[in-house]
């Protein structure tokens, strides 16, 4: 939540607030209630914030460089941005970032939530501060005023007071300080909430998260909890601020990025959501790459290699049980793999929501590995569960997105998904990664543990690519589209599958309801009696799974039992259905056809068309699909 750019460089004012405002347009995605940002060169300030989306604030800007002189090159060009998520205050301009001390000073960007402020605040308005938001970030730059007044005839007065301020504030921050008396210098630091430093030449840059910094450099350096540093235009100085003794500078090390910049433009698609869907063959083809070992001559010999794993092989082959961990979708396809866990690995398995986990009292028994799933690596509640295991001594293993974030980097081990940065708020093609590789875990374990499984399934995973293009044929969009222009106007929406696809169900009655503000809820088709049929009538349409498959259809036969329950309220009925199934036709009222496949990845088909029936929904409702309102992509509060 919340996104910060940074940037320190010796070219033009106008070249660094470019730099700043399309950093700020690439993490859009983590805020947009508004967006602020202050560039300093050769002594010529500005100093903007702007309600409402970062292109607010860029023609707001543009407007001040177009009637003030623009200075060229000098010794330094030095700005920090921000877009806001509102956490605490309403999204307003005073409530944007930066924010200042009394006079204007020093400026501050700040990610996550000081939780100590309301005290803070109190001692500092007695001792005159004038606050003007409603913020808890607001403290920082007052806190670092009363310091530097403090240690005023000290030489290291800046590096002294951004210290005892770090030292003082409790919560979680990314946050960056441009102090206007010493302005070659960007001071950030970390606790919580993630911060990356992007090495250029002669420039250099800060963020919240790398995908802001493509385009302009890959070379990143990731800060720690507890450290901060000293960015200047060509040197990056990093320190702990929690250890006792005062350490000296710490050698970090350079990680190099591997997204291009393409994967994080949309090209020729109308958003990011509509290009992620697309790319679900992709994404499906880069987490399976170099993973899967298939024997053309003898398909049975064909096997899993994950190099992310072989550490903890051993501890894998005498695990006896697996606990699951994520939010949102991620959580959702934990969902799938405890199906997959227990069918193909046999293993017991449980899934939870890390948000609960992590409070709850739970039993934790020997042999247990646990997996966290996580797009972003950053959210808050997963990161706290995965701490939670840890201090149970439980290993835990990290399936994440992007390279370098903190989960990547607080697991023990882990697969990565490589699918790319996902831009759109909505999760949907980490959603196809995240059920790849979890399929591929599935594999492993039953082939490290000696475990028989239906060998046919590596082969289908690696062929699945295909009929996901058949899904995305320009024909089938049209028709789903036409389907959810029929349906935009509806108030509500149930979601039913059975079996691997309950978890889809509620997949995507998630999908819906982020992007069209519909509501939808996601159930299990047999428990359509116990109570949910209640609701339904002719204003209550059923989005329902109804795939059929040649080892079992007894699941479908249920199904189809519950949709003629619903048939008989009057409820319309729109199916996804495996191709050439001429059954559905008696009961649905629309039907979309997906190719067949083994019923352990179904899912990775069936999310396809939900995904593709939000997002038309959304446009039909004229609703910003890539920005839902009140969301922000990493979740890093709690
Ligand atoms: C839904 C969505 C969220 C995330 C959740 C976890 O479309 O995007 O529900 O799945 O916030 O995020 P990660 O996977 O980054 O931990």
């Amino acid at each position: 939540m919340c996104g910060i750019i940074g940037y320190i460089s010796g070219k033009s004012q106008k070249e660094n607030i470019e730099v700043l405002i399309e950093g700020l347009k690439a993490l859009e995605y983590r805020g947009y209630d508004s967006a602020g940002l202050v560039s300093i060169s050769n002594e010529n300030l500005i100093y903007k914030k702007s309600l409402g989306q970062v292109k607010n604030l860029e023609a707001d800007v543009n407007k001040i460089l177009n009637s003030s002189p623009v200075f060229g090159e000098g010794d330094y060009s030095i700005g920090i941005a921000h877009t806001r998520w509102a956490t605490h205050g309403v999204p307003s301009e005073l409530n944007s970032h930066p924010h200042t001390d009394c006079n204007e000073n020093i400026f501050v960007i700040h990610n996550g939530i000081i939780e100590n402020y309301k005290e803070l605040k109190n001692i500092l308005e007695k001792g005159g501060h004038i606050f003007k938001s409603q913020t808890d970030t607001e403290v920082i730059p007052h806190l670092l005023e009363k310091f530097l007044k403090e240690n005023n005839n000290n030489s290291n007065k800046f590096d002294l007071s951004f210290l005892e301020t770090l030292k003082i504030i409790k919560g979680a921050f990314a946050i960056a300080v441009i102090f206007k008396e010493l302005p070659e210098m960007i001071y950030v630091a970390k606790l919580s909430s993630p911060l990356v430093i992007g090495i250029g030449e002669n420039e250099n840059y800060i963020a919240s998260d790398p995908s802001a910094l493509i385009g302009n450099t890959k070379k990143v350096i990731y800060l720690k909890d507890g450290e901060y540093a000293k960015v200047s235009k060509n040197n990056v100085n990093i320190f702990n601020f929690q250890s006792q003794s005062v350490e000296g500078e710490i050698k970090k090390e350079i990680t190099e990025l591997e997204w291009d910049i393409e994967r994080a433009q949309k090209g020729d698609y109308p958003d990011f959501m509509m290009k992620e869907i697309c790319e679900a063959s992709e994404v499906l083809k880069k987490a399976l790459m170099g993973r899967i070992k298939i024997d053309q001559n003898n398909p049975g010999n064909s096997f899993i290699k994950l190099g992310g794993l072989e550490s903890i092989e051993e501890e894998l082959k005498s695990a006896k049980r697996i606990i699951i961990l994520g939010c949102g979708t991620s959580y959702y396809a934990g969902m799938v793999a405890e199906y997959l866990f227990k069918k193909v690995s046999k293993i017991p398995t449980e899934v939870f929501l890390a948000s609960e986990f992590r409070y709850r009292e739970e039993v934790f028994v020997p042999d247990t590995i646990v997996i966290a799933i996580s797009q972003s690596g950053e959210t808050a509640d997963t990161i706290a569960a995965i701490k939670k295991c840890h201090d149970n001594n439980l290993t835990v293993i990290g399936i994440v997105n992007v390279v370098g974030s903190t989960i990547s980097r607080i697991t023990d081990s882990g697969v990565y998904n490589h699918a790319g940065p996902e831009i759109g708020v909505a999760s949907t093609k980490a959603f196809i990664s995240q059920l790849s590789v979890l399929a591929l875990v599935s594999l492993y374990i039953a082939q490290i543990k000696n475990k028989s499984f239906d060998k046919n399934l590596i082969s289908e995973l690696n062929n699945l690519g295909d009929k996901m293009d058949a899904i995305l044929k320009e024909e089938n969009i049209s028709k789903i589209k036409s389907f959810a222009e029929k349906y935009s106007n509806k108030k509500d929406f149930l979601y039913l599958g059975r079996n691997f696809n309950y978890p889809v169900a509620l997949e995507g009655a998630l999908k819906l309801k982020e992007i069209s503000y519909i509501h939808a809820e996601g159930y299990a088709g047999g428990e359509m009696k116990h109570g949910p049929l209640a609701m339904i009538d002719e204003n209550f349409p059923t989005f329902a799974i109804a795939t059929r498959n040649k080892k079992d259809n007894v699941i479908q036969d249920k199904l189809f039992s519950n949709l003629e329950e619903i048939k008989a309220r009057k409820g319309e009925i729109l199916c996804i259905a495996t191709e050439g199934d001429e059954n559905i036709n008696h009961i649905t009222n629309d039907l979309i056809y997906i190719p067949e496949t083994l019923e352990e990845l179904e899912p990775l088909l069936v999310i396809i068309p939900m995904q593709l029936f939000a997002y038309y929904v959304g446009k039909a409702k004229n609703l910003d699909v890539d920005k839902p309102r009140n969301l922000a992509k990493s979740v890093t509060v709690e």
